[in-house]
């Protein structure tokens, strides 16, 4: 059974990781509209993914014999202004994330929540390939500069499919 405390903490997490699905669609979409194809793909699989991270943390609240809370939605910021600050923020906002689940973790040992600490390591992982893909890809277009945008574009969904063999290598 939960404690109080945990599951208030898990049930922000699941608005935090609806604000990164919607976050990630606003960033898709816009994509999309300026006519880049690959990066939009990349953003909507992103957005995708993070709605599945919501849903977990919904089913493990309930498994546990707590009550997920779904948020309402919150909209994204503004429109970008271009590639790089776009995957800036990404980059940040999964920092954050980082950080958020890292708080988890201490409160998890704070409050002898071994169970929950156990669980959430599947995330503690999954943040350092979240930030190391952005890493990777603001990499390239520090590379590119103010380069071949089109190219990047098509090369973006190969990065895709890189991932998902470092995924698999992973596991
Ligand atoms: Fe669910 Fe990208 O953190």
């Amino acid at each position: 059974m939960l404690n109080k405390k945990i599951e208030k903490a898990l049930n922000e997490q699941v608005e935090k990781e609806g604000y990164s699905s919607a976050l990630y669609l606003a960033m898709a979409s816009w994509a999309e509209v300026k006519g880049m194809a690959g990066i939009a793909s990349w953003l909507y699989v992103q957005s995708d993914e993070e709605r599945l991270h919501m849903l977990k943390f919904i089913r493990y609240i309930n498994e546990r014999g707590g009550k997920a809370i779904v948020p309402a939605l919150r909209q994204p910021g503004k429109d970008q202004s271009n590639v790089k600050k776009m995957f800036e923020e990404v980059l940040k906002h999964e920092q954050f994330i980082s950080a958020s689940i890292n708080e988890i973790v201490a409160l998890c040992v704070a409050e002898r929540d071994y169970t929950t600490q156990h669980w959430i390591q599947w995330f503690v992982n999954e943040q350092i390939e979240e930030e190391a893909n952005a890493t990777k890809i603001l990499d390239k277009l520090n590379l590119i500069g103010d380069g071949n945008l089109y190219l990047f574009d098509r090369d973006i969904m190969s990065l895709r499919a890189a991932e998902g063999a470092d995924a698999a290598v992973a596991t």
